[in-house]
């Protein structure tokens, strides 16, 4: 049944004026004569001590979601959340027999969705019921795309002279967003912030070693000694070598994430941008017979955020900020008279880790999209050059577990060479990957 305009004009009176529904109202009737109540107020907030409870701000309570599910579609059918949140819709689904499909722009809320699937994977196990295997898929980098995106109606130099200013907007763009100052004069440095130089890498490929390199040379030929750089992707392989060479020229490098939510006005505006670390991680393989496990040894976040002076000296009393400081977490406070404090919330490299996981075969699955031919008007499969990573085993902290494994299981494989992934998201959503080579 579908109310008519009437209908829902004539509903909201009786709500605004707080009137009880007459019982024409009180109930919605679907075609196949199942019912539901058009009020429900017998459904309440996640309470603070409640096991579905996640602390996502938006989270909504499961048994909402079943009624809905339950009343618009059946077992089989396939549910769709487009702004999944912390996964509410997605794990109902699953619990009710549904297929279903999740998206969301924050990786905040794509990490958490993903350890509520896995929860609830491991829970219907428990209970002997079949359960769906799922996939993560990057959308990727439209924004990016977006940004750069040259009108293919101009003449060629007029093209380029857009393509020329979209780039100067672009590094403008992001030195603004990391509070940093524009600097003329040097061929690859394009700000200053804290009496460092920053470099912007380019803004549709990795950066490079070659990119690196030139950052070098100019250093050396100017004695600069400490130097940022931020991207949206670093060539694999290049952290941590590159840096340690750097060192042993006297420059101190950083590399810096640069976040995607950087194109969103209101988040730059409310101070929300912040720029990552490139983190570090160091595995151990250990081999036995045609069997594998591997161990996390080290995981790190090398450099400074921000200065802890330059925090200290903006701080207002009666507040604290949390910073990244040489591989550690630190919460500055300020009490009401001005009185600052630093406390250390890392103990140990472990505490940066919030999911850790194993692909024992990457590379194995080609990463595969369909595109239209237009001549032939069928769909060809195409390889996009990147691999599916497989989780085929996790580790992670839930609220109430706040352990960690750190070594996988044992897996047994094909003798051979083989490349295994490990992916580690650390406690701010960034995750980074290590690829080992290992002969079993
Ligand atoms: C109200 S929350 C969803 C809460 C969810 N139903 C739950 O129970 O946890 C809305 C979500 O939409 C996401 N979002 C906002 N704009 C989006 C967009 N254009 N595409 C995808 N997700 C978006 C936000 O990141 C946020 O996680």
């Amino acid at each position: 049944m579908r109310l008519t305009d009437n209908e829902i004009r004539d509903i909201t009176k009786y709500l605004e004026e707080g009137k009880p529904l007459p019982d024409k109202y009180r109930f919605l009737l679907f075609d196949d004569k199942r019912h539901v109540e058009l009020i429900w107020d017998d459904v309440y907030e996640v309470n603070s001590q409640a096991i579905e409870r996640i602390n996502y701000p938006t989270q909504k309570p499961e048994k909402l979601l079943e009624r809905i599910i339950k009343a618009s579609s059946n077992k089989g059918d396939i549910v769709a959340d487009f702004f999944c949140g912390s996964g509410t819709t997605l794990a109902t689904a699953e619990k009710l027999g549904r297929k279903w499909i999740g998206s969301d722009l924050g990786k905040f809320a794509i990490h958490t969705t993903r350890k509520r699937m896995i929860g609830v994977q491991r829970e219907m196990k428990e209970k002997g019921k079949d359960f769906r295997a799922f996939e993560i898929l990057n959308l990727g980098k439209y924004e990016r795309q977006h940004y750069i995106g040259v009108n293919m109606n101009l003449r060629d130099e007029e093209k380029q002279a857009q393509l020329i200013q979209k780039e100067e907007d672009f590094k403008l763009l992001i030195l603004h967003a990391y509070k940093a100052d524009n600097v003329q004069g040097y061929k690859v440095f394009h700000g200053k912030k804290n009496n460092r130089l920053v470099a912007i890498g380019p803004i549709n490929m990795p950066v490079t070693r070659l990119f690196v390199e030139e950052i070098i040379l100019e250093c050396r030929e100017k004695l600069i000694t400490k130097v940022d750089i931020l991207a949206f992707e670093f060539e694999m392989g290049l952290f941590p070598n590159i840096q340690e060479e750097a060192k042993s020229k006297g420059i101190e490098l950083a590399l810096k994430y640069i976040p995607r939510d950087v194109f969103d006005k209101r988040a730059i505006d409310k101070n929300q941008i912040v720029f990552h670390d490139v983190s570090f991680i160091e595995v151990k393989p250990h081999i036995k017979g045609n069997t594998i496990a591997i161990e996390l040894t080290d995981f790190s976040v090398f450099y400074n955020q921000d200065t802890k002076e330059h925090i200290e000296a903006t701080l207002k009393n009666g507040s604290s900020k949390i910073m990244v400081d040489n591989g550690q977490i630190l919460k500055i406070s300020k009490d009401k008279n001005g009185i600052t404090t630093r406390e250390v919330l890392t103990k140990k490299w472990t505490d940066w880790i919030d999911y850790w996981s194993v692909d024992y075969d990457f590379k194995s699955k080609r990463e595969i999209v369909r595109v239209k031919n237009t001549d032939t008007n069928e769909d060809d499969e195409k390889w996009t050059g990147e691999y599916v990573f497989e989780n085929e085993w996790q580790s992670f902290r839930t609220k109430k577990d706040r352990s960690l494994e750190l070594k996988s299981a044992t897996m047994e494989c094909k003798k051979g060479r083989r490349k295994i992934a490990v992916k580690v998201i650390d406690i701010f959503g960034n995750d980074t990957m290590k690829i080992i080579e290992v002969t079993i």
